[in-house]
């Protein structure tokens, strides 16, 4: 191969966006997120020229897997998972600087086996290396795992310099207010903040960030943007699949803690905050802080502000599937919810009275995730009132995912002698605009976490604003058990109590076709 066939990260010519040489060490590393996400995710970064040369990897582990064994299986969850064609060039180079180490997360000879594992990559690379932890293991030992990077020294190598250790911590960051706070102090107890990045991986999604750009970058839409012209805002992240083979996690989370805690309330926070002073990680973070405080507690209890319910057998894409409680690892009288609908008012002047309907759940009719601005159709003007013409309210359609895009639901004459009007959609699709070969959100986060910006992560007291909201009400339920938790049928929009959420106030969730 000649070397102007080489890849650039393979000739130092690295394109990254001034990142430090660095050691990446994945806790959980023989995980599921490793392997579909996290290892595509580096790969991914490295065929872009977007990682610094000296890049190291470190697997850490409990089970006990030899460094060869550890290549081989991380180039097979590449091959089959990465969104780049697999090239054994770049990863005989990657794998030359990959290694594994294993061990108990609460094992304190461990952490010194994974010191002397790095001190051998920076006599390698004949410096030191910035180290970021990324902690992808169940939660039960993110603590231990804190404690100990603290106790072993890692956590503060290189402090006060362009090379202090980072850590990047995985979902979900506690599982109410009280452990979150935990979580935090044992944080702040080993890191400092600018150490910390509590991931959630929809804020690396393009159409997420996009969010910022389409409601700041366009001051037609500020005016609009408030109570007086927006009727309701509509939330959903619905998915199609099941709980698959994540039975056992699954049934501890449910779809509130799963979904709506962190992806859906940060949906929430990016379409309604305030416009920030600056794009700084700091002020984008104030501006969703105080969102969240805005939110009105949630009423609770029967005709209240959310709506539980679990799937039933059903048909998912034409296929005959089992209800919830016939799935792996669930028990016959859980009470977990796979599917949550809520009522959100904010208490501020910009949105006093308007709804937000957020959903979101596994085993619906679609995979679809989207924002929907539905604005107030006036009373009177030219056209209202004449039943000649079929008016809709105007829609502002954010679509986070599939078929990634905005529409914009307008309405218009319907060419002929006829006075008639129908409506039309302005559509923006970034497959058709950009292509589809886009960086996955992890590839986007990862690479944010080596740089050191924390725009795109989660301080901790936004996380703790979301518990506060979400505390009360998952209490309620936990001492309800499976009284007032409602049914749907897989492959369906979900259960009518989510309908009437709506209904009472005359709205109706946007479903496919409508
Ligand atoms: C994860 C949840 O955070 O997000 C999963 O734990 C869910 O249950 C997934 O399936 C959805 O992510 P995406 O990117 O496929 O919408």
């Amino acid at each position: 191969m000649s070397e102007t066939d080489r890849h650039p990260f393979l000739t130092g010519l690295s394109k990254h966006r001034g990142a430090q040489p660095t050691c990446v060490v994945i806790f959980g590393a023989s995980g599921d997120l490793a392997a579909r996400k996290l290892l595509p995710a580096l790969y991914n970064l490295v065929v872009d020229s977007l990682l610094p040369a000296d890049f190291h990897l470190v697997g850490f582990g409990r089970k006990a897997v030899p460094d060869a064994e550890f290549r081989v299986q991380a180039a097979k969850d590449i091959a089959r998972f990465s969104r780049r064609e697999f090239r054994p060039d770049i990863w005989r180079h990657i794998e030359d600087h990959a290694s594994y180490v294993a061990g108990g997360y609460d094992e304190p000879a461990a952490y010194e086996a994974l010191k002397r594992r790095i001190a051998a990559a920076e006599k390698a690379a004949g410096r030191p290396l910035q180290l970021v932890f990324y902690v992808s293991t169940p939660p039960t030992v993110f603590e231990a795992i804190l404690e100990n990077l603290g106790r072993s020294g890692l956590a503060a190598r290189n402090l006060g310099t362009p090379l202090e250790s980072k850590v990047i911590i995985e979902k979900p960051f506690g599982r109410d207010l009280a452990s979150a706070v935990t979580l935090n102090s044992v944080a702040a107890r080993n890191f400092r903040e600018p150490q910390v990045f509590r991931i959630d991986h929809y804020l690396g999604k393009e159409t997420v960030q996009d969010l910022l750009v389409q409601r700041f970058a366009n001051p037609m839409f500020e005016p609009l943007w408030n109570r007086h012209h927006v009727d309701h805002v509509q939330i959903t992240v619905a998915e199609e699949l099941g709980v698959g083979s994540r039975g056992g996690y699954y049934d501890h989370s449910g779809a509130t803690r799963d979904m709506l805690q962190n992806h859906t309330m940060q949906l929430l926070a990016l379409t309604a905050m305030e416009q920030p002073r600056s794009l700084s990680a700091e002020h984008i973070r104030d501006e969703k802080v105080k969102l969240l405080e805005s939110v009105r507690p949630l009423r609770l209890g029967a005709g209240g502000d959310a709506v539980r319910a679990q799937y039933s057998e059903g048909l998912s894409g034409g296929e005959k599937v089992p209800g919830y409680l016939a799935e792996k690892d669930i028990p016959a009288d859980s009470a977990t919810e796979t599917f949550c609908a809520l009522r959100l008012m904010i208490e501020n002047s910009r949105w006093a009275g308007v709804p937000f309907y957020m959903r979101s759940g596994k085993r619906l009719a679609r995979r679809v995730s989207e924002i929907a601005i539905q604005f107030k159709q006036p009373e009177s003007g030219l056209f209202a009132g004449d039943a000649r013409y079929d008016l809709v309210p105007n829609r502002l359609v954010i679509q986070i995912q599939p078929d990634e895009g905005t529409t914009l639901v307008l309405n218009s004459k319907v060419p002929g002698l006829e006075p008639r009007t129908q409506p039309v959609r302005l559509s923006f699709r970034y497959a058709t605009t950009y292509g589809s070969n886009t960086p996955e959100a992890y590839e986007r986060l990862i690479l944010d976490a080596i740089v050191g910006d924390r725009t795109l992560f989660i301080r901790g007291d936004e996380t703790e604003a979301s518990w506060r909201l979400f505390t009360p009400l998952l209490d309620s339920w936990a001492s309800a058990g499976r009284s007032g938790l409602e049914s749907y049928a897989a492959g369906s929009w979900g259960p009518a109590g989510a309908d009437a959420l709506l209904g009472t106030h005359g709205h109706a969730w946007r479903n496919a076709g409508r």
